[in-house]
């Protein structure tokens, strides 16, 4: 591990400072939904200006909620899946495999670009069962070095948006063929939130283009032979989002009152 680290990322990978941020934010209010206190030791061992992530304290909730909500469905899993395999896609620096504490016989992958890979290495202890996996997850090579025999979690949170729609189709495809069983949970954009994305301002000032946006679940269950739906939720729904400061959640009431907001992000899990 190293003390002290200078940070210079554009593009897809950019963003995921913002939902780090979002996430050592909040482990400092006193109504914190996401307690991620790794997130809050790291931002401060991490020269960079945060100000220019645009997160502050009040908006945390739009990524802390997301992931607070995808720790609960990793640890349903976990716990009827005590000895899976996790590939924890588009990682960025999230603190998830520390958070969750997988048990002894999980053997967890964090995967994402090499750039954010190597910061992971610098920045994170190493731990029984757990690897830093340094490449693009649409590079089909990565998966075969994955053994092959346990029940499977995929976790892509921030992920398929990044991705074109073939090499999406492709990735869950993939991981499908290489297990004999598991899940694939992972949250998506629609079209909507796809074509509106000048508006999201993380995601224009890193330069990143998001390609994928999916309307409803029948489009994965039709794309990736073999999947099952088990859930299919707006983020409004969600017991997360209870957690919410009352201003937040009259904007989210808002946005659930018209369909195109109300699903322009969704949360999908899928079982085969
Ligand atoms: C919005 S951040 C989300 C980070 C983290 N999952 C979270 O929720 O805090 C998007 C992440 O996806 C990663 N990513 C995007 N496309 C990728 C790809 N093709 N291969 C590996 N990682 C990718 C980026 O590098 C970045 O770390």
């Amino acid at each position: 591990m190293t003390d002290h680290v200078e940070v210079d990322l554009s593009g897809a990978p950019q963003t995921m400072l913002a939902t780090f941020y979002a996430k050592a934010l909040d482990a400092d209010l006193p109504n914190s939904i996401l307690h991620d206190r790794w997130a809050k030791q790291i931002v401060d061992r991490i020269d960079y200006d945060w100000s220019r992530t645009t997160i502050t304290a009040a908006n945390s909730p739009a990524v802390t909620t997301r992931s607070a909500h995808f720790d609960r469905w990793t640890r349903q899993f976990l716990t009827a899946n005590p000895h899976a395999v996790v590939l924890h896609l588009g990682c960025g620096l999230d603190s998830r495999f520390f958070r969750v504490g997988p048990g002894p016989d999980v053997l967890w992958y964090d995967i994402d670009y090499p750039e954010v890979a190597a910061l992971r290495e610098q920045l994170y202890p190493a731990a029984d069962g757990y690897r830093v996996v340094s490449a693009s997850v649409t590079d089909p090579g990565w998966l075969a070095d994955i053994p092959r025999d346990r029940p499977v979690l995929m976790l892509g949170e921030g992920l398929t948006m990044y991705l074109t729609e073939a090499d999406g189709v492709a990735l869950l495809r993939r991981i499908v063929a290489h297990f004999p069983s598991g899940e694939l949970q992972f949250d998506a954009f629609s079209r909507f939130g796809i074509r509106t994305q000048w508006s999201n301002a993380v995601v224009r000032r890193s330069g990143a283009t998001l390609y994928w946006g999916i309307n409803r679940p029948d489009e994965i269950v039709a794309a990736v032979p073999g999947v099952r739906l088990l859930a299919w939720q707006s983020p409004f729904e969600t017991d997360s989002f209870g957690q919410v400061s009352w201003a937040f959640r009259v904007l989210g009431r808002a946005m659930s009152g018209v369909r195109a907001t109300k699903y322009m992000a969704q949360y999908h899990r899928y079982a085969f």
